[in-house]
């Protein structure tokens, strides 16, 4: 069985004072409920050692929003998988769309850096997706096809099946406009035959693939219940303690 996981994508929000208070409200509630998938946090990567201090047990993974795609060196600005690794970090999230927008990332530097967070023993979160202008042209499924491939064909089987994918719709992500149910189920779906036809069935059957792009408490369970969406990825509704656990207990409805 494939895991379930809802993490929290944090990106450029909150002070010291409100990610410690964020990160403690999301462990008391942790420690009071037994969710029925895993939780996981990426804050900014300023707070990543808070997060693992205060997860003491791991009851929650701490994921960095990006790395490097080099080892260690004059990269101001960076941090490596080795250093991840150093705190104990779970892994990153690699190719989110804002990465792609605003810091040049692309498949194939994705792919650099997904092979390096693997070699650390780090899980890599792969973010893909396709733009309003790519779904309107009808390109979305080779766009995601390509990305796919691009980034991830390059690893073993037994690589691939330590990634996470979350497919992330450009035109989904901080819109409040979310794909429906079905338009992400063909786009998971889509994604874990690709993976099949290079890989077989069971490799493609044991890879979470995650839904992002404006996920509410009030269509979680909806996005949750579809075959092949294993959990979501999660911007503005992780901010809250509130609207992130209705999201958890998506999968407990
Ligand atoms: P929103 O949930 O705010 O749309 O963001 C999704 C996202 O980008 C998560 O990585």
């Amino acid at each position: 069985m494939r895991k379930k996981i809802v993490a929290g994508n944090w990106k450029m929000n909150k002070n010291a004072a409100e990610a410690e208070e964020l990160m403690i409200q999301l462990l008391e509630y942790k420690k009071q409920h037994n969710t029925l998938c895993e939780v996981w946090i990426a804050p900014p990567s300023l707070y990543l050692m808070m997060a693992k201090d205060l997860f003491k047990n791991n009851e929650i993974g701490v994921f960095s929003q990006d790395m490097s795609a080099q080892d260690s060196g004059a990269y101001t600005g960076e941090i490596s998988a080795d250093m991840l690794k150093s705190i104990d970090a779970d892994g990153s999230l690699i190719g989110h769309s804002e990465r792609r927008q605003y810091h040049q990332e692309n498949d194939k530097s994705c792919a650099v850096k997904i092979k390096k967070a693997l070699g650390k023993g780090l899980t890599p979160v792969y973010c893909n997706g396709e733009t309003l202008d790519q779904r309107k042209g009808g390109q979305h499924l080779d766009v995601v096809k390509t990305q796919t491939e691009t980034a991830l064909f390059d690893l073993s089987a037994e690589e691939i099946k330590k990634v996470v994918i979350a497919y992330e719709p450009v035109w989904a992500i901080g819109t409040g406009e979310t794909a429906s149910p079905e338009q992400a189920q063909e786009i998971h779906a889509h994604i874990r035959k690709i993976i099949a036809e290079k890989y077989g069935e069971e490799v493609a059957d044991e890879i979470s693939i995650l839904y992002g792009g404006s996920v509410k408490p009030d269509n979680a369970k909806e996005i949750f219940s579809q075959p092949d969406i294993d959990g979501g990825l999660i911007g503005g509704a992780a901010l809250k303690v509130e609207d992130f656990s209705k999201i958890i207990e998506g999968f407990n409805a």
